[in-house]
């Protein structure tokens, strides 16, 4: 694939994900992408030019006066190593793909309007190729009919959107409007254009369960557990950002899906063993993140609703426990569990558990604590290896802790016979 045709524009408008575009523009240059940033004005308060160019390695566009259409490359631009002051928003519009990330309303409102009162908007609608919006804006906004309204419009303009996510915004309300995580902006790009990810773990095929098993008590109720499947979901994204091919055996989550990544749905931990086990023989690494029941009803659980006046008594039986009797036919493959523990020698506990349950690899946490773990967006974590110290990561989003673990994956690959990719 020629530099020219991996060139895309990444466009940077005013909200505070402006931010997150930083770790974006990563992950597009690590991905091989050669990549020119426009920042509108007032996105330069949230993020200077300086951060984006020292990551794409070009110099930043923007506009020196609103409503003109000089460009004005962050200061230390090198000469020749990037478009020159007279560089056209006709021929940025030549480039394969148009990332709008964070979008604004503002933006948005001007793009279906055909404004072209800045760099960025004229840009779009010179534009041949073809163009993402990522929105990010406070839940209100997001949901007000003249942004939906725009959005539908744009869409059948031929305009891709990738949704918000739902969750804590920067204004501390919580609801729709925080911008997709990089990883699935990356993963759409990727889909559009066809290309294949390049990253440490190219090759490397990597099998997540995550999420919490439900064993039916009867035909509306059943026994499970917290596990939102968020660090599941995390690892999987991130292996994907990193060049893997990657699948998730999901149970019961309720997250956005990466359009890089298969997923299979389970309901209860026989059918999470049975498709893992189906699935094991052709992935190298398996990290086992879901939150398996380890009782269910005995027998198959009631058809229909227990009443109240039935008062049944229920008989527990415990589950298999799934990881303990994976057999190892594949030699590459490397087996990451996860234990959530809580009270005292919990680090202890973990250990031991990597050992009984033939784990490669175990990854802590301490769940006495509210504001990590379960359902949470950060964790704290110790990731332990056989034969290996102790790696400690300091409560972080649970991205970051995916990437740390994915770090030592990498590691204990490298380290090891050379056998696997
Ligand atoms: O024993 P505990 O549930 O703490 O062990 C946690 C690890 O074992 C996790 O990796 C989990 O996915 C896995 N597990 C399993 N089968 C079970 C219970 C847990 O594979 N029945």
């Amino acid at each position: 694939m020629s530099n020219e045709r991996r060139q895309i524009v990444l466009g940077v408008t005013g909200s505070i994900a402006a931010c997150k575009s930083v770790e974006l523009l990563r992950l597009l240059v690590q991905a091989g992408f050669d990549v020119r940033v426009i920042q509108t004005a007032a996105s330069r308060n949230f993020v200077g030019m300086d951060a984006f160019q020292a990551v794409s390695g070009r110099p930043v566009l923007s506009e020196m006066f609103e409503g003109g259409d000089t460009i004005t490359p962050a200061a230390g631009a090198q000469a020749g190593s990037g478009p020159s002051p007279d560089f056209t928003h006709i021929e940025l519009a030549r480039s394969r793909l148009l990332l709008i990330a964070p979008a604004t309303a503002n933006t948005i409102g001007k793009m279906a309007a055909g404004i072209a009162d800045n760099l960025l908007l004229s840009t779009y609608l010179a534009c041949a190729c073809p163009v993402v919006v990522c929105p990010a804006m406070n839940c209100r906004m997001w949901e007000h009919p003249a942004v939906q309204d725009n959005l539908r419009l744009l869409e059948r303009r031929g305009v891709i959107v990738v949704p918000p996510e739902t969750g804590m915004l920067a204004c501390g309300e919580e609801g729709a409007g925080r911008l997709a995580e990089p990883p699935r902006i990356l993963a759409r790009v990727i889909q559009l254009l066809g290309e294949p990810v390049h990253g440490d773990l190219e090759g490397l095929r990597v099998l997540v369960t995550a999420g919490g098993t439900r064993e039916p008590i009867d035909s509306v109720r059943f026994i499970t557990n917290r596990s939102s499947g968020k660090m599941g979901f995390a690892i999987a994204e991130r292996s994907f950002s990193r060049g893997a091919n990657v699948t998730v055996i999901a149970a019961n989550c309720s997250l956005p899906r990466n359009p890089g990544i298969r997923y299979l749905d389970v309901v209860t931990s026989s059918e999470l063993a049975r498709v893992l086990n189906a699935e094991m023989g052709g992935f190298d690494v398996l990290f086992m993140t879901a939150a398996v029941s380890d009782y269910k009803v005995s027998g198959t659980g009631t058809m229909g609703k227990i009443e109240r006046v039935d008062k049944k008594d229920l008989q527990l039986v415990p589950t298999s426990d799934i990881v303990s009797s994976l057999d190892r036919n594949n030699k590459c493959s490397l087996k990451v569990g996860f234990a959530a523990e809580y009270g005292e020698d919990n680090l202890e506990r973990a250990r031991e558990k990597m050992f009984s349950k033939d784990l490669d690899m175990i990854v802590f946490n301490d769940i006495s604590r509210s504001d990590t773990g379960f359902d949470s967006d950060d964790n704290e974590i110790t990731i332990m290896a056989k034969d290996r110290g102790d790696v400690f990561v300091d409560k972080t989003s649970k991205a970051e802790c995916a990437e740390r673990i994915l770090d030592q994956v990498a590691e204990l690959l490298a380290d090891s016979s050379g056998g696997c990719p």
